[in-house]
């Protein structure tokens, strides 16, 4: 559903916790690509795609469960990269599980491939889709998904 019948669709991109570092932390695992660059670049890619795009970090397990109950009235798809909640919060689970709208989860890193309590996404189950381990880019191929899911459906009078 467009929320917004009369502008673009509205994605939330969702940063969890440490994902601020990018581009200093682990930049072996994480890369080089800073937060604001990946912001920048889905912002214009955004607009290229007729989309909307807000961008929000947080440290707080709390403030992230907040602004995924606000998408509920405000947005038409979700990226998330929940960071290390992914692997600890039921609370992100079950504010995510209560949207009806398309959900992208994102991981810089492929966690499968990393230490074993990585290995667990609480939020994998209430998504509708996942990528993993393409760094970066890996939000640009989320952002591209999603447009393909809240376009209006367009009726061609022949
Ligand atoms: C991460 C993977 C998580 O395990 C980790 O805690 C992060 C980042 C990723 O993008 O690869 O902070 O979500």
């Amino acid at each position: 559903m467009n929320h917004s019948p009369t502008s673009s669709p509205r994605i939330l991109v969702l940063h969890g916790p440490n994902l601020n570092l990018l581009g200093r932390r682990e930049p072996e695992i994480y890369g080089r690509t800073t937060l604001d660059e990946i912001n920048r670049q889905l912002a214009e890619l955004g607009a290229q795609l007729g989309l909307e795009v807000d961008t929000f970090q947080s440290n707080h397990e709390g403030d992230i469960v907040d602004r995924i109950q606000q998408a509920a009235d405000r947005c038409d798809g979700v990226i998330i990269n929940a960071a290390a909640f992914t692997h600890t919060s039921v609370a992100i689970r079950d504010a995510l599980a209560a949207l009806h709208m398309p959900v992208i989860e994102v991981h810089l890193s492929n966690i499968h491939r990393r230490e074993p309590f990585r290995h667990t996404s609480l939020t994998a189950g209430v998504v509708t889709g996942q990528i993993l381990g393409l760094g970066a880019s890996g939000y640009a191929l989320a952002l591209r998904a999603l447009a393909e899911m809240v376009r209006p459906a367009v009726t061609t009078l022949v």
